[in-house]
């Protein structure tokens, strides 16, 4: 079979070993985990020598649903959802998968690179392949050299290190052998693995909300490292079979926070979060005085702040939008100059950085490959790099020079909301802070804090005119085109309520500076094209308002997002969202707050799925 259409994936592992039934387990954690990837699912157990394998394409649903009485998955499995990125979504390509000669079952997350050499090694060694999948190369080498090793001893796990030298490329794995019913061996390159440590059991997880029911008391695995795991111990080497000592640490997650309560969607629930997950954001980070912000992770002094000529942000998506908003904070209040990079693009520009320039990484999950990669380049670079992340033992926060956790609480909708809002929260605090080594007074800086004290309050207001922007949004929701205008610090917001709209609903949107439209996009606008306007800052009320009239006459309908005290003429707004006013740097988060329910209740006037929409994955681990 030709691997030509190799199928990479980006997905959510889970596995256990104890006394309780697995298929429950594995189940359990996989539906917390499907936000992580939804094409297919599947689970394997382990009992006597024989293995159960289950799989089943779409929703974890669907394979709950198949899970028969008379199916016995035993006492040890692993489980696995899987998000394609090449190739076919099928149930051959789902995982677990079984090597040739059936000793092995394994899950994978990542990209083998360089299955073709090891598949035609294989091939000519008699393997046969059943899959598309560079993951079924993979349990085939280490089938390959299990036969190959001597009998005794921790023959599974030397295997699997004999195999894993020879893989280029990311994976977090877990394998079953069956021929050692009492162990799973994991390891991980460049994709999340944490051990999670019972009572007489252990769990395995890529992703912390699928074990947190189960115990609090975890292992991050680091890269290059496997893992031998049985009920009631773990031993953790390096593929040289060196020892290592593990890091025990405590996750600080509630139940609720990954429950969706009385929420019918999980974006609708971290929406309604929003005053709570930014004074997390927030707490403990003001000095003494109130005049100025303090983060602890940054691993700077003043003195050193105060030498940075430069700060450069990247990140993907939602996240490289609040770099957008980062560099016109830092650059208006701090005068320092901010560049920021799609991560992507960074990671492979070779770009040329200054001396004392910092490296600012921001991403949610902390695992995105592409910000990983562009940090991984700032450092070899030499250059001191910083993330501001939400996920606690994350790669990013792990691997940083040092950084600032969000506080956000656990995001499960794909449509970043609350951890979008902290970010901006958190790089408004970071100019101030660069702000008040500089030039900003002791007033200034009183008032830039009392402001930020006040938001959450605020926040809770735009939140109670919910059901007033669920009326106008439903008079959007037949729409299949929509443009999101604003200007300066509203330009990083019309982009993000692009992005939340067209994530989610699926309708075409695009968000553009307001004065730019004329330069392009106004070819767009007729009445099948409504627009919406950020106006929600006073200095330049009056260009944003002549902004408008330039679509207006073109027939749009016009929505229009302002502060309180902002005159908006009538004829200037078929509809109008006017929420508090705030400090010129916070008003990016007050404005995200109507963008966000805006496109949550199209999407759900569209019968869109929400918290799982089409193609996309939580966090994206593969380039
Ligand atoms: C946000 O709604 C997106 N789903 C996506 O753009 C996301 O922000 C991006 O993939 C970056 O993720 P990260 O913050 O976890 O790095």
């Amino acid at each position: 079979m030709s691997l030509a259409s190799m199928t990479a994936v980006m997905c959510s592992i889970i596995g256990y070993i104890g006394d309780k039934d697995v298929a429950q387990i594995l189940i359990d954690g996989l539906e917390r985990l499907e936000y992580r990837g939804y094409d297919s699912a599947g689970i394997a157990g382990l009992k006597g020598d024989s293995f159960t394998i289950l799989k089943r394409l779409g929703r974890v649903k669907n394979l709950s649903d198949a899970v028969e009485q008379s199916m016995n998955f035993g006492n040890s499995g692993i489980g696995h959802t899987r998000w394609a990125t090449h190739g076919g979504v099928s149930e051959k390509n789902a995982h677990p998968h079984v090597s040739f000669g059936g000793i092995f079952t394994l899950v994978h997350n990542g990209v083998v690179e360089n299955y073709e050499s090891i598949k035609t090694f294989l091939d000519e060694r008699g393997y046969e392949f059943y899959s598309d999948t560079d993951t079924e190369v993979l349990v085939n080498l280490i089938e390959y050299h299990y036969r190959k090793e001597q009998d005794g001893g921790d023959k599974f796990l030397r295997s699997v290190q004999k195999a894993l030298l020879h893989v280029r490329g990311t994976y977090g794995i877990a394998v079953l052998c069956k021929y050692n019913i009492c162990e799973i061996v994991v390891a991980r390159k460049s994709s999340p693995l944490l051990i999670g440590i019972g009572e007489n059991e252990m769990f395995i997880a890529s992703d912390a909300c699928a074990i947190a029911a189960h115990t609090k008391n975890v292992v991050y695995l680091n890269d290059g490292e496997l893992a031998l795991l049985t009920k009631s111990d773990f031993s953790i080497t390096t593929m040289k079979n060196e020892k290592i000592d593990a890091v025990r640490c405590k996750l600080d997650w509630r139940m609720e926070d990954v429950s969706l309560g009385e929420y019918e969607h999980f974006m609708l629930k971290e929406i309604y979060e929003q005053p709570l997950s930014l004074a997390n954001a927030m707490r403990g980070r003001f000095s003494d005085d109130l005049s100025t912000a303090k983060f602890g992770g940054l691993q700077l002094s003043p003195r050193e702040l105060r030498q940075i000529d430069r700060i450069v942000f990247c990140a993907c998506g939602t996240a490289w939008h609040a770099c957008l908003v980062a560099e016109y904070l830092i650059e208006r209040y701090a005068r320092i100059p901010v560049e920021v990079e799609y991560a992507s693009e960074f990671r492979y520009r070779n770009a040329p950085l200054e001396k004392n320039t910092l490296v600012f990484i921001i991403s949610q999950s902390g695992e995105t490959l592409d910000s990983f990669a562009a940090m991984q380049e700032a450092k070899r670079k030499g250059y001191m790099t910083l993330a501001i992340t939400n996920v606690i033992g994350s790669t990013i926060a792990r691997e940083s020079d040092g950084g600032i956790y969000q506080h956000s609480g656990p995001e499960i909708g794909v449509a970043s909301t609350k951890a979008f809002t902290a970010q901006l929260c958190i790089v408004a605090m970071l100019a101030l802070l660069l702000g008040r080594l500089r030039d900003m007074s002791f007033d200034e800086g009183t008032s830039f804090v009392q402001a930020l004290v006040n938001l959450p309050q605020k926040i809770s207001q735009v939140l109670d005119s919910g059901d007033r922007i669920r009326a106008i949004a439903e008079k959007y929701a037949h729409h299949e085109h929509m443009l999101f205008l604003g200007r300066q610090l509203m330009f990083p917001i019309a982009l993000e309520g692009a992005l939340k709209l067209k994530e989610i609903s699926y309708i075409h949107s695009e968000g553009y500076p307001a004065a730019e439209m004329k330069h392009g996009p106004i070819a767009l606008i007729s009445d099948k094209c409504p627009c919406v306007f950020l106006a929600t800052q006073s200095d330049i009320l009056q260009k944003t308002i002549s902004n408008i009239q330039e679509v207006r006459a073109r027939g749009a309908r016009v929505l229009v997002v302002s502060s309180e005290g902002n005159e908006i003429p009538r004829k200037c707004a078929d509809d109008l969202i006017v929420i508090p006013d705030t400090h010129a740097a916070l008003q990016p988060i007050l404005t995200t707050i109507p963008l966000q329910l805006f496109a949550y209740y199209i999407a759900k006037a569209r019968g869109c799925e929400i918290d799982k929409p089409r193609n996309l994955a939580k966090s994206v681990t593969v380039e």
